[in-house]
């Protein structure tokens, strides 16, 4: 095997066991998207969408911070968690990103 091929297949393989890593990933909200238009996502997550929201609702465990950037994590990555594997995707107007680092951590 020739060295440049050898190089792709090394490349092939790493882009494998990345692509698998990033099954771990996550959905949170854009820091630099503005919090009317986070609202918007976070009313579609939690509505059409079917992210389970009870645990942003005041007095439930992941109320607190309360602020939009913080709920629309939340439900981001709450239905991007649940869809993803039926084609769900971690877009939310681009006010969303994803991310290999656990955002509850
Ligand atoms: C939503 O999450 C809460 C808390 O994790 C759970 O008790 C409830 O059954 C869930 N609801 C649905 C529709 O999955």
């Amino acid at each position: 095997m020739s060295m440049a091929k050898l190089m792709f297949v090394q490349a092939f393989l790493l882009l494998m066991i990345y692509s698998k890593k990033s099954d771990g990933q996550w959905c949170i909200a854009d820091e630099q998207t503005p919090d009317r238009e986070l609202q918007m996502g976070l009313d579609w997550a939690c509505g059409i969408g079917g992210a389970n929201c009870s645990k942003i609702q005041v007095g439930q465990a992941c109320f607190m911070p309360n602020t939009v950037k913080a709920h629309a994590s939340y439900a981001f990555n709450n239905y991007f968690q649940k869809f993803k594997r039926r084609g769900g995707n971690c877009y939310f107007n681009g006010g969303s990103i994803t991310t290999d680092l656990d955002p509850s951590k």
